[in-house]
């Protein structure tokens, strides 16, 4: 079952998401050890990550016990315009005093097959004795065609089954990708999708349809077999779920 969040403005949805994050980490902190995140890519996320450092501060967590994954990346170096890892580093991590090696770029080469298995590589190396990797925290994205991370619609990547981390094509910037699979989202402690913008409001209506099936789009795929899936939404994305 989907928890859903919904702040009717951005700037309020932004506050909402960023809450949302830290109490996962404190909550996950409380019980353990670490705190292993793995962040979206696109440009919805950068205000909630821009707000993360001085909220985490007042609640004095510890970045020393975090982990940044990346649940997608473009195959381009890490300083270019379009690299996930680049957004993140901007608006988030260069602001916190998180150990460098803790932090963990999906790295594509001009290799992306071989990207893919060196980061499946570093994944195990975290969730040694796991089928699947067992990550506290995974944010997505949606794409107005249904994608999350960097599952395209009628894409191989979306029926893989085994691997942990594939590479993929992308239908828009036709740069390759590197992407977590379905079952190793599907295997999180917990997913929340970050969805904002009356852009979105088609999209997230058809995946919330009660009308017969969820639509074969791979966001309505993301069901986490023993974990939370959350949905934050600001007033635009959300306006037409309200109809049902
Ligand atoms: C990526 C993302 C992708 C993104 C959606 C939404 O690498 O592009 O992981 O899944 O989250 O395309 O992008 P926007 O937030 O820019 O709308």
């Amino acid at each position: 079952m989907a928890n859903i969040h919904i702040a009717k403005e951005h700037s309020a949805w932004v506050q909402l998401t960023a809450h949302f994050i830290l109490e996962a980490a404190k909550n996950t902190l409380d019980e353990q050890d670490r705190f292993v995140l793995a962040l979206s890519g696109g440009s919805t996320p950068r205000p909630v990550y821009q707000a993360l450092p001085e909220l985490w501060k007042q609640q004095a967590l510890d970045w020393r016990r975090v982990h940044i994954l990346w649940s997608d990346e473009r195959c381009v170096p890490l300083n270019h315009p379009e690299s996930n890892y680049r957004m993140a580093q901007e608006a988030l991590l260069d602001e916190i005093d998180i150990p460098g090696d803790q932090i963990h770029p999906m790295l594509c080469n001009q290799d992306p097959a071989r990207s893919a298995v060196e980061y499946e590589a570093i994944l195990r190396e975290f969730f040694p004795s796991h089928d699947w990797p067992r990550i506290d925290l995974i944010l997505l994205g949606l794409g107005t065609d249904g994608h999350t991370a960097s599952l395209f619609p009628d894409t191989p990547a979306l029926s893989e089954r085994s691997r942990w981390v594939v590479e993929n094509e992308s239908p828009s910037l036709d740069i390759a990708r590197l992407t977590l699979t379905l079952p190793a989202i599907n295997a999180a402690k917990s997913v929340a999708f970050l969805v904002a913008g009356s852009g979105k409001a088609d999209v997230v209506d058809k995946i919330f349809s009660k009308s017969g099936q969820p639509p074969a789009l791979p966001a309505a795929a993301i069901k986490p077999t023993n974990g939370e899936l959350h949905w934050l939404l600001d007033g635009g994305a959300a306006q037409r779920i309200n109809d049902h």
